[in-house]
């Protein structure tokens, strides 16, 4: 077998089973789940209507490159939603669909690294557990960049040094940041091209919580946009990842896409078409209509701030909770180990969240993640304000 499955790190919520085991909760009290990232509000009708609309689709093979409607409804997405530049993004060459990021973000790295340099793939920490697996299974070996208070939750860019960008042949980059919903702006963007160009590398930049952020007149930036702003209308080392997961409550359609630099675009087509992964034509149709529709997008973040509000304000003063600029989480820091909190208040409030520690690695001296939870707003407003008392009585307790 391929030696390098034994570098893989068990998964974060094998981590949180297995500290769960033999805890037997307060069976008066439902359980609510905040641990996992995966949206509970319902899936819009016009997305789900297309979907059937299409189920004929089923006696056909997809192609991988998918098909020219969804394409085309992608890039005028990304061509509205960033502001790029009419006809900048080229539906032929600038455009792949994916089933959905999780799988592409591992893809990708398997496109890109080439094993036979020593590669780094650089990546905050903490960070989506698929990028480090991405990079153990292509050979290479992960560098974290550390994300904390310090730096406004984004990476710490300023501290990564120049061997190591020199060595860098991927940067992934996640903003909106899970679990920090930090937004990193257009002046770090332009900045981290430039780094790339300086070192040779590639960027994939994970959007895939671009769609869910705080205030409806600052959505956050990509690196498309940052990109065009530099006046580089190829694109060139810069490849984003996006998602109707999150965005159209759509995790097991598993529907995103990939866009950016055609000539990278190009050999990752050729990876895909060898790996199989073709999306098929009633989820293509149905994601089409998804990008072409923004409204169930804007109600969407409305549910997630009447959530943020109403747990912000059950704890206020109890945990040190703020609303983040984007994504759907919480990030605050326990008064007691994040293992021991996590599994504390499962046993005694029947509520579930993730220890920061099972999304970071202890690394250059400090363990970013060590010390805090991630709550998840995913459940409805009632079970969300339901289970902000039940935090603030046993934080209460503690
Ligand atoms: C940061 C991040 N990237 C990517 C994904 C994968 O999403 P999907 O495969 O549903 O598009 C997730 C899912 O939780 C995520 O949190």
């Amino acid at each position: 077998m391929n030696p390098d499955l034994d570098r893989l790190q068990p998964y974060p919520f094998e981590r949180l089973s297995a500290l769960k085991v033999g805890v037997v909760p307060d069976a008066s009290l439902e359980h609510i789940g905040l641990q996992i990232g995966e949206p509970k509000h319902p899936t819009p009708s016009v997305v789900t209507d297309e979907l059937i609309a299409h189920l004929h689709g089923l006696s056909v093979y997809p192609t991988t490159k998918g098909t020219p409607a969804l394409r085309r409804a992608i890039a005028d997405w990304l061509t509205r939603r960033f502001a790029l530049p009419g006809g900048g993004i080229d539906p032929e060459r600038h455009v792949l669909p994916v089933n959905g990021t999780r799988e592409a973000l591992f893809a990708f790295a398997q496109a890109v690294v080439d094993r036979s340099r020593r590669a780094l793939v650089v990546m905050p920490n903490p960070f989506y557990q698929i990028y480090e697996g991405a990079t153990l299974l292509a050979g290479a070996t992960p560098h974290y960049v550390p994300c904390t208070e310090a730096t406004g939750w984004a990476p710490d860019f300023d501290a990564v040094p120049a061997e190591i960008w020199n060595r860098c042949q991927l940067l992934y980059l996640c903003s909106p940041g899970n679990p920090t919903g930090a937004v990193l702006g257009l002046d770090v963007l332009r900045r981290l091209i430039r780094l790339a160009d300086a070192h040779d590398f590639v960027i994939a930049a994970d959007e895939c919580y671009s769609e869910i952020y705080a205030d409806e007149n600052a959505p956050p930036a990509g690196l498309l946009q940052a990109a065009a702003a530099m006046g580089r209308a190829d694109f060139a080392r810069c490849v984003v990842f996006h998602s109707l997961s999150k965005r159209s409550n759509a995790p097991g359609l598993r529907s995103g896409f990939v866009a950016g630099d055609a000539a990278i675009l190009a050999r990752f087509l050729l990876y895909r078409t060898y790996h199989g992964c073709a999306m098929p034509l009633p989820v293509q149709a149905a994601s089409a209509r998804a990008w072409s529709d923004e409204a169930h997008v804007v109600a969407n973040r409305g549910a997630y701030r009447a959530k943020f509000a109403a747990m912000l304000d059950i704890l206020d003063g109890c945990m040190d909770v703020s609303m983040p600029a984007a994504g759907f989480y919480l990030w605050p820091r326990t008064p007691i180990a994040d293992t021991d909190f996590a599994r504390g208040l499962f046993a005694r409030e029947n509520v579930t969240v993730l220890p920061g520690s099972f999304l970071s690695r202890a690394a250059h001296g400090i363990d970013p993640g060590a010390g805090r939870v991630r709550i998840a707003l995913v459940a409805p407003l009632d079970e969300c304000v339901d289970a902000a008392h039940r935090i603030r009585r046993f934080v209460d307790s503690l």
